[in-house]
């Protein structure tokens, strides 16, 4: 009897704190800086890679795999590629970041090169001359440069399946 009485007291307190967890998911709320809602509209890969001309971005980027954009062939300083295979989706909010706040997501592979003394990043800021349309463009003709492939499985690196 006793430990009939104990088991649902137990199983109460489990219950109750469930409930409190599932009433104040403080945790989990989204904060003013979450992207919880964002979405751009799909816009033209075409006029995409117009603009990767037009806004120089190929100054100092090339593009894995895309040889059909009708690119100056210039000397750069640097050269950042972009595009490729990548073990996890870019998703167009990195993409957007990237492009109109570099600072903010740096790979640490270019860290060490391609960042002033305070921390930011050596691309400019287009925000001034690029227009929305633009930006969308360009996120959309990015995406289409990226090819997602999962990262080898145990098995594979195993009996060299790759
Ligand atoms: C003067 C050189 C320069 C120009 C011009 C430039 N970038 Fe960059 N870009 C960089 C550097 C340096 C980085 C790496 C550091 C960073 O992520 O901020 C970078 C990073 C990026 C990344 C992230 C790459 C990754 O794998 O994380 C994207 C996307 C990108 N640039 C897009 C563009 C687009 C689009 C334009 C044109 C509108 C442009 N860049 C113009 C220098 C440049």
């Amino acid at each position: 009897m006793k430990t009939l009485i104990m088991a649902h007291k137990v199983i109460w307190t489990v219950f109750f704190i469930c409930l409190i967890l599932l009433l104040f998911p403080v945790g989990c709320a989204p904060t003013k800086e979450s992207s919880l809602g964002f979405r751009i509209p799909e816009g033209s890969v075409e006029m995409g890679k117009q603009a990767f001309v037009n806004l120089d971005c190929i100054r100092c980027h090339s593009i894995a795999g895309v040889t059909d954009i009708d690119v100056p062939v210039i000397d750069r300083d640097i050269n950042i590629v972009l595009g490729g295979e990548t073990t996890r989706v870019k998703t167009y909010g990195q993409l957007v970041t990237s492009v109109i706040y570099p600072s903010h997501i740096i790979r640490p592979q270019y860290r060490a090169d391609f960042v002033d003394r305070d921390g930011n990043s050596e691309m400019p800021d287009f925000t001034e001359e690029m227009t929305v349309k633009q930006m969308i463009d360009l996120v959309t003709f990015l995406e289409t440069t990226y090819e997602v492939k999962p990262p080898p499985s145990a098995y594979d690196m195993a009996y060299g399946e790759m």
